[in-house]
């Protein structure tokens, strides 16, 4: 769990804006509800020294990235970075081609915990043996560094990344839309299609990534921001928030700092919620959890309010089970169910819950 800057910044960062995010991750209670990382995406590099060195921007990062990771250590989280498999980023910075060990060093040296690692500019270069070398760089720097790996499900990393790296984005990239895509980025919806038949993959240390969090930037109702982060929860998606932590409303930290949603998503089990039934526009996924409860999602991607039932047969369950349902957004219990469980779900809307 953490923040990047790119969704709300994209290439428009500098030092006051990670130091801004810290102190707002601080005071508004993201980190106390279990957000830890802050990703400085792509654009932060200007260039390479004579020696090869990776060297930040000095007009947007003028302290350097050094100073940047003990302040963010000093709040008590972590430092991210983001670099690029070929010679160029997304964003047409240098990329860690041919310095991988270099960059991992100097990495290191600056106290970062955590790696996105992008795919442009790569042109021919075997995906597998590509990440390979950098999570080997990263090994042998000596620091354990987090190792996301960014290529956008091209070369089904889910089959590959385990012994790699800790996080593999399954898509092209997401953006601040319900459904539909546009050129390279993909609405919620196509983002979550695009997850079934994926949820074997992933496990402790090594997950399916479905993109970071658009909750909060402006385009979507809060219904369907609500929707979007019910969703990654029981995909076990990594939670990295892209919103403005400094200019958050109200209603948007709720929903980023739903700690029963939270739960659902950090549950130790590690399994990924499977999409147990569709019809049409409406669906069922489900998560089992550790103790053997399981968490439940009913979506309904219609323009209309519909009634939405899960059975206790969709989920595997004998139908004379006796279960207990707690609504994890009203954050209140409701009369156990015994073979189903049914609830009005508002359009582009989730009910959310878990049954014991
Ligand atoms: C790619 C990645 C994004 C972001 C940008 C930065 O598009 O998929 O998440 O890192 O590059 O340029």
């Amino acid at each position: 769990m953490g923040w990047n800057t790119w969704n709300k910044f994209g290439c428009q960062i500098n030092e006051t804006v990670i130091r801004q995010a810290v102190d707002a991750m601080v005071s508004s209670g993201m980190k106390d509800a279990g957000y830890e990382y802050i990703v400085i995406d792509d654009c932060w590099q200007s260039g390479r020294d004579a020696k090869g060195q990776i060297v930040a921007d000095p007009k947007r990062f003028p302290s350097g990235m050094s100073a940047l990771g003990d302040y963010i250590h000093s709040q008590g989280l972590k430092f991210g970075i983001y670099s690029d498999a070929g010679k160029l980023t997304c964003g047409k910075r240098p990329g860690s081609l041919g310095h991988e060990y270099q960059d991992a060093r100097t990495y290191a040296s600056w106290g970062v915990d955590y790696l996105k690692y992008d795919w442009c500019s790569t042109y021919t270069q075997d995906a597998k043996s590509t990440y390979e070398t950098m999570s080997d760089a990263l090994r042998a720097s000596g620091r354990p560094i987090v190792f996301s790996i960014c290529e956008w499900g091209l070369n089904k990393p889910w089959l590959w990344g385990e012994t790699i790296g800790n996080l593999w984005r399954t898509t092209d990239d997401i953006y601040d839309h319900w459904q539909g895509k546009h050129g390279f980025e993909h609405g919620v919806m196509d983002i979550l299609d695009l997850q079934v038949g994926l949820e074997g993959r992933a496990g402790p240390g090594h997950w399916n990534d479905p993109d970071m969090l658009e909750v909060g930037n402006g385009k979507m109702t809060l219904e369907e921001y609500k929707s979007h982060f019910s969703l990654w929860a029981v995909l076990a998606a990594p939670l990295m928030a892209g919103n403005d932590l400094a200019a958050m409303t109200p209603d948007i930290k709720a929903i980023l700092t739903n700690k029963e949603v939270i739960a659902i998503d950090q549950d130790p089990l590690g399994v990924e919620a499977s999409r147990v039934a569709k019809q049409g526009d409406y669906e069922v996924w489900a998560r089992p959890l550790k103790g053997g409860g399981r968490a439940i999602v009913l979506l309904n991607r219609s323009s209309a309010s519909h009634t939405i039932t899960a059975t206790w047969n969709d989920l595997h369950l004998p139908s004379s089970l006796s279960l207990k349902v707690r609504d994890l957004w009203a954050h209140k219990d409701l009369p156990g169910a015994k073979g189903s469980f049914s609830a009005e779900v508002p359009s582009h809307g989730v009910v959310m819950v878990r049954l014991d």
